[in-house]
């Protein structure tokens, strides 16, 4: 089980580092050639880095989310604290499963190409909300980790 817990957090702070970098840089790279560069270069490594990531996430998530029988708890107590600091969590994590496609989905179809105005926003969207549903998915699982 501490192996599935330690690649667990291993892909968590893979995954959060990862967009966080990511997040970084479109923020303070403000020269307009060098953030094309990088995101030219980057982008499709950083997609198929981040969705391997999330999927171990997801696994182990769900692995010792059976371990622990969290879903009897889902089932007959979900107003408990577990019941309710878990189903927060999955929510985070459904829709940050949600904003990635919707983030990938575009990335791919920009790529070395130019974006309209709208496929900006949904990009710059996105990633935003991807960023704060890290911290809330953060702040849930070290709250359902105190309860086991
Ligand atoms: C973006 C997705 C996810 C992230 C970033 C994430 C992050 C984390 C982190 C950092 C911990 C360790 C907390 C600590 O040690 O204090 C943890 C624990 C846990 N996670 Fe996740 N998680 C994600 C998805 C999931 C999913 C989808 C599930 C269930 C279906 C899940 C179930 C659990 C459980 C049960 C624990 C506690 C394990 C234990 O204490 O033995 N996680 N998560």
């Amino acid at each position: 089980m501490n192996l599935v817990l330690f690649i667990h957090i291993l892909s968590a702070t893979a995954w959060i580092g990862g967009a966080l970098l990511l997040f970084a840089l479109g923020i303070f790279l403000r020269d307009k050639q060098a953030q094309s560069n990088v995101y030219d270069h980057l982008g499709p490594i950083y997609g198929y880095f981040e969705s391997f990531w999330l999927v171990t996430l997801l696994t182990t998530g769900s692995y010792m989310f059976i371990h622990h029988g969290i879903g009897e708890v889902l089932l007959y107590a979900p107003g408990s604290q577990l019941g309710q600091n878990m189903l927060h969590k999955l929510y985070a994590v459904g829709l940050i499963a949600l904003f990635t496609v919707v983030h990938m989905v575009i990335a791919f179809k920009v790529h070395k190409s130019t974006r309209t105005t709208f496929q900006n926003i949904l990009m710059r969207g996105s990633s935003l909300l991807i960023f704060i549903l890290n911290i809330v998915i953060l702040w849930y699982a070290i709250r359902i980790r105190s309860l086991l």
